[in-house]
């Protein structure tokens, strides 16, 4: 445990029944070490609503959710609509189709914002997914460079390491990557890669500034002009909110240069930051947008690519095809799980308690010199804390985050950045009780 972090192995010093000690012991010696998977902190034993439930009865409300959990765990109707199909129809080998896949393939369509003028490819994971949008920018621009920011993640596949910017994943000991993987700095306008001020929450970019990150990336289409594709998530799920007019500006940008426009909305889609797409929030519409996580209902692995009905050129190849792709089941939980965001008025939820939510830790940080900014949109928000000296501190955060832990809530330390991410079917209350914890973890 040497390489643990102190906080969290001080997590994994508090006593654990044997049970759930069995459980760990067994984990470790059974699964393939790797950062982020195992080794483990516990075993859950009930996830239900906003809750999980470890082996040992401890409850925590559960604010990460690998952004899977939308419509909170274990949804009565979606349970019930999944017996249902096990029943009717569990399985479709190929050759066949489903009612269930064609139904939530339209659904996408008719809502996503291609507007009626789309096509749909499902896979069982994001990654896989993301794999199928760049064969798909390269089929139809016979390019193969891709555009993305530093520090971004589309997934774990060959495809979207490469075009991806997480430095660690990008790893030589797992040999070449695909060549053309380029990246440039991300808005991000509480650091700014180019040095600039941070505007006041909401504002435009300065003169000064000019949208230096929009800039960018039109000049590395423009000098390199021969790129497939910009791949990046619209509203990043670290969090960070692009400036007004920064979309419109690329959008114009791929157009002039003939790449195509990915949106990774895997982790931010289906209402999470208060729309249920994020490209609606300024208005631009991608070529091919990517659903993943929460479409499967926070109970199983769908993902889904929905592409301009331009990119359907290649019928002769297969571009991913997965076992799964019609699968009645994972697609009958994604028609589900649509049916319940509608139903149950999910994205506007996410919208005003998080617009409420914003506004509630603006008076935090009023009144505790810890808690910095908060940046988001929906349900989906990054709070500062910060160190003695006023600027954002990342142990601070860490040991906020293990101290919430044990206080009842789960949530995810970024860079000196604790972030909120709840299902959409969170209550006020709820939310009340999570800031109340958060306040009292910093103290
Ligand atoms: C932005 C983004 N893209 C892609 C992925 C990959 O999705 P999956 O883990 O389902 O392969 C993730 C997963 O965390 C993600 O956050």
């Amino acid at each position: 445990m040497t390489s643990i972090p102190q906080t969290r192995a001080e997590w994994y010093g508090r006593p654990l029944s044997d049970t759930a000690r069995d459980l760990l012991d067994r984990d470790a010696a059974a699964f393939i070490r790797q950062d982020g998977s195992t080794p483990c902190l516990n075993a859950v034993a009930k996830a239900e609503g906003i809750w999980l439930e470890d082996v040992d009865g401890r409850r925590v409300m559960d604010f990460h959710g690998n952004s899977t959990h939308h419509i909170g765990y274990g949804h009565p109707r979606l349970k019930a609509a999944l017996k249902d199909q096990i029943d009717d129809l569990p399985f479709t080998p190929r050759r066949y189709t489903s009612a269930p896949a064609i139904a939530l393939a339209e659904r996408l369509i008719a809502l996503s914002p291609h507007r009626g003028n789309g096509k749909v490819l499902f896979a069982t994971g994001g990654s896989d997914a993301i794999e199928i949008a760049l064969k798909l920018a390269r089929v139809k621009t016979g390019r193969y460079k891709t555009l993305a920011f530093f520090d971004s993640y589309h997934g774990h596949g060959y495809g979207a390491v490469s075009a991806g910017g997480s430095g660690t994943d990008r790893t030589q000991r797992i040999g070449p990557l695909l060549p053309g993987g380029l990246l440039v700095p991300p808005f991000n306008c509480t650091a700014c890669a180019y040095g600039f001020e941070r505007p006041a929450p909401g504002a435009p970019p300065s003169d000064a500034c000019g949208m230096m990150c929009a800039r960018m990336l039109r000049y590395a289409l423009e000098r390199e002009g021969d790129i497939a594709a910009v791949i990046a998530e619209p509203i990043r799920s670290s969090p960070h909110v692009p400036p007004p007019g920064f979309w419109p500006e690329v959008r114009r940008a791929c157009d002039e240069f003939g790449a195509v426009l990915i949106f990774d909305e895997i982790p931010t889609g289906l209402g999470k930051t208060g729309r249920l797409f994020t490209s609606e929030h300024q208005g631009v519409t991608p070529d091919i947008t990517v659903l993943g996580k929460s479409l499967g209902g926070g109970m199983l692995p769908l993902a889904a690519v929905v592409a301009d009905a331009g990119f359907d050129i290649a019928p002769e190849l297969s571009l991913g095809h997965y076992t799964h792709e019609k699968n009645p089941l994972t697609t009958r939980a994604g028609l589900t799980t649509l049916q319940i965001i509608e139903d149950e008025g999910l994205v506007d939820h996410s919208r005003s308690l998080g617009d409420r939510t914003m506004a509630r830790l603006a008076e935090m940080a009023d009144r505790n010199p810890a808690i910095g900014r908060a940046e988001g949109a929906g349900l989906l928000i990054g709070v500062e804390i910060l160190g003695e000296d006023g600027r954002r501190s990342k142990a601070r955060a860490d040991r906020a985050m293990w101290r919430a832990f044990s206080l009842g809530l789960n949530l995810k330390s970024k860079a000196g950045t604790l972030v909120l991410n709840p299902p959409l079917t969170i209550r006020e209350a709820e939310m009340e009780r999570a800031l109340q914890i958060i306040e009292e973890a910093i103290a």
